[in-house]
């Protein structure tokens, strides 16, 4: 798998506190079955991770992983707030960008619909295609696959996050992530892993989840095939 959306790096946000927690994190996602991991600390106004730190922790983590060995790739971007991906410059965003093509935009419970179009035309710009991030967890958008579906067609791509899946984040939450599943408007899974033990079970959990409702070919497209895409890597 390659997961497209974790809080695997220590001490920059809400993610692991320590270098320990990461390194265990990172261990058990490899468990689960992760081959790459896109490390994306929140870049926020409550988390405004600033890039040298976290190119920092990233560096330091690669030694780990290749001291312990732990067979595990790791890139930088960030998950960045609604707030931020429309308000910041350019040139802030582009370096948390996956592969200088993709932006990974959270969507917050408070997020109104109307953000979807106006993120789209401000990253068209740069031909930046936003990864909006848990939609299930937006009520204003969750009951609006139309609104999805228009995103998608602009270029924007639909990320359901394995703790919805897993009922992490109440009934409601995960009630909609399956919906949206079951219309067919995701595009990826990600783990939004932020802490070792529970985070690597949710991606298990809903991995499993989502094979034995869809099948396998659905499971490769959600945390294989379309990832690979983003990174750039062969699936
Ligand atoms: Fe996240």
């Amino acid at each position: 798998m390659i997961d497209t959306h974790c809080h695997l790096l220590h001490s920059l946000d809400d993610g692991p506190k320590t270098e320990r927690d990461s390194l265990e994190l990172a261990r058990q996602l490899a468990v689960a079955g992760v081959r790459t991991v896109v490390c994306t600390p929140h870049f926020s106004r409550r988390y405004p991770t600033a890039l040298a730190p976290a190119r920092a922790r990233i560096a330091e983590l690669e030694r780990l992983l290749f001291e312990a060995p732990i067979s595990l790739s790791l890139s930088l971007a960030a998950e960045v707030s609604p707030a931020f991906a429309v308000s910041k410059p350019m040139e802030e965003l582009l370096p948390r960008s996956i592969d200088g093509r993709f932006l990974l935009v959270e969507l917050e419970p408070d997020t109104p619909a109307a953000f979807l179009e106006t993120a789209v035309d401000r990253l068209a710009g740069e031909r930046l295609s936003p990864v909006f991030a848990h939609p299930e967890r937006c009520p204003s958008v969750r009951e609006q696959t139309r609104l999805l579906e228009e995103a998608r067609a602009a270029g924007a791509l639909i990320q359901v996050v394995a703790p919805s899946l897993t009922g992490r984040w109440g009934k409601e939450v995960g009630v909609a992530a399956w919906r949206l599943l079951d219309t067919g408007v995701v595009d990826l899974l990600g783990s939004d892993s932020h802490r070792p033990s529970h985070a690597a079970t949710h991606l298990e959990v809903a991995s499993r989840l989502v094979e034995e409702r869809y099948g396998g070919e659905v499971l490769a497209d959600l945390a294989e095939r379309v990832p690979s895409r983003l990174v750039g890597i062969a699936a």
